[in-house]
């Protein structure tokens, strides 16, 4: 957790006066992955890693933002014209204010100081829970009403605009609606969202960070989404209408598999898979059905290693050793890939054996330190106390 004290001593410090609190979550993808930008379902949950922001409103339209992981201040004015694109963090938190204007909010100026635990690079949304976050705490301070989706929609498309990742909308999703000891399905077409209860009282979900840092911008990861675009276009031709890979069946693309070329093939039968994964796990998580859950979650990760090809040796070789560790259900890669984090399902009870086995023979085959923790599926974007 993040501590408040030294947050809103850092704020008087800087800016005088009294701040109110907001937070954000980042995000672990229990199930689902590249699958938003097909239009399709992903499973994630909003965890105990957040980005807190301190407050206070301004009466002019400059927002000042002091970052305490960076020890950095900044600032833009919501008069003037924006600037992205620039490679710095600020353009996350400006890109969002701005999209939020564009969609009609009146916003006020600001002061702000940010601190986060969200781990950067690791594949748990830092910049989903950056933009939401501080997009929140403008959206309060200002006293704009906006819809909930509103803000996941502007904090998506500073990605797009400002960041310049053409990523999918689950982590904004997920930072806005998170909701405590619940997974939230989330179809990525009609937006529609279902909270499905998570049990962790036997079965807990653990991380294990890789230390591999993910570069997610990359070119890869516009390269999938071509990729896939492309497979429609070819598909659409056996199966006129279809406008994204969500409406293919897992049945009908066996049919017409044979006209896709390699990769395409191959990224296609990822997507369409992985849809139907992502609503059998919610359906298993509902039962309670932990063991069905872990089976889909291996299958996930085989097919994002093999047919996605996003992974890497590292996150290959930490799901491996956790296969091998008993009461471990399932284990599989989680967000955009290339290094990053496993998410795993773990019985209670096996919890030590498996941080002392994945932390030694990992470090064994690699050098490399893991971090290994459990996490709690807590709620997204909110006011604190
Ligand atoms: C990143 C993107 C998401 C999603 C995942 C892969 O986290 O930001 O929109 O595409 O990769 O599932």
């Amino acid at each position: 957790m993040i501590e408040r004290q030294p947050l809103l001593d850092s704020f008087r410090r800087l800016y005088k006066g009294e701040a109110r609190l907001f937070a954000a979550p980042g995000r672990v993808n229990l199930i689902g992955e590249h699958t938003d930008y097909n239009d399709g379902f992903v499973f994630p949950m909003a965890i105990d890693r957040e980005t807190v922001v301190a407050g206070t409103r301004r009466e002019d339209r400059r927002v000042r933002v002091h970052s305490l992981n960076f020890n950095e201040s900044v600032e833009f004015d919501l008069d003037e014209e924006g600037k992205g694109l620039r490679g710095i963090w600020l353009d996350y938190v400006e890109g969002t204010a701005r999209e939020l204007v564009k969609r009609g909010a009146n916003l006020r100026g600001a002061d702000l100081v940010i601190a986060s635990n969200v781990p950067v690079g690791a594949g748990l949304s830092s910049s989903a829970a950056l933009e939401v976050s501080t997009g929140y705490a403008l959206l309060s301070l200002s006293e704009a009403e906006i819809e909930a989706k509103t803000l996941a929609l502007a904090a998506q498309a500073a990605e797009h605009n400002y960041v310049g990742t053409k990523c999918g909308i689950m982590d904004q999703f997920i930072a806005v609606m998170g909701e405590r000891d619940h997974a939230l399905l989330i179809d990525c077409r009609s937006l529609e969202t279902t909270q499905v209860p998570l049990d962790t009282s036997e079965t807990v979900i653990v991380i294990a960070d890789t230390r591999v840092k993910h570069e997610l911008a990359s070119s890869e990861y516009n390269k999938r989404r071509a990729e896939c675009e492309r497979g429609v276009e070819i598909l659409e031709e056996w199966l006129p209408g279809i406008r994204a890979l969500r409406d293919v069946s897992v049945e009908d693309f066996e049919k017409y598999e044979e006209h896709l070329p390699e990769p395409v093939r191959r990224r296609c039968r990822h997507v369409v898979t992985e849809n139907a994964r992502a609503l059998s796990a919610a359906e298993a998580l509902r039962r309670g059905d932990m063991e069905e859950m872990g089976r889909l979650m291996y299958l996930s990760h085989r097919s994002l290693s093999k047919d996605y090809e996003v992974s890497c040796k590292e996150l290959d070789l930490m799901v491996e050793i956790a296969s091998r560790v008993q009461g471990v259900k399932g284990a599989r890669m989680t967000g955009g890939g290339f290094g990053g984090c496993t998410v795993n399902l773990v019985a209670r009870a096996s919890l030590d054996e498996f941080q002392r086995t994945v932390a030694s023979e990992y470090k064994l085959q690699t050098t490399l330190e893991p971090f290994i923790y459990v996490v709690e599926a807590s709620d997204g974007a909110r006011e604190i106390a």
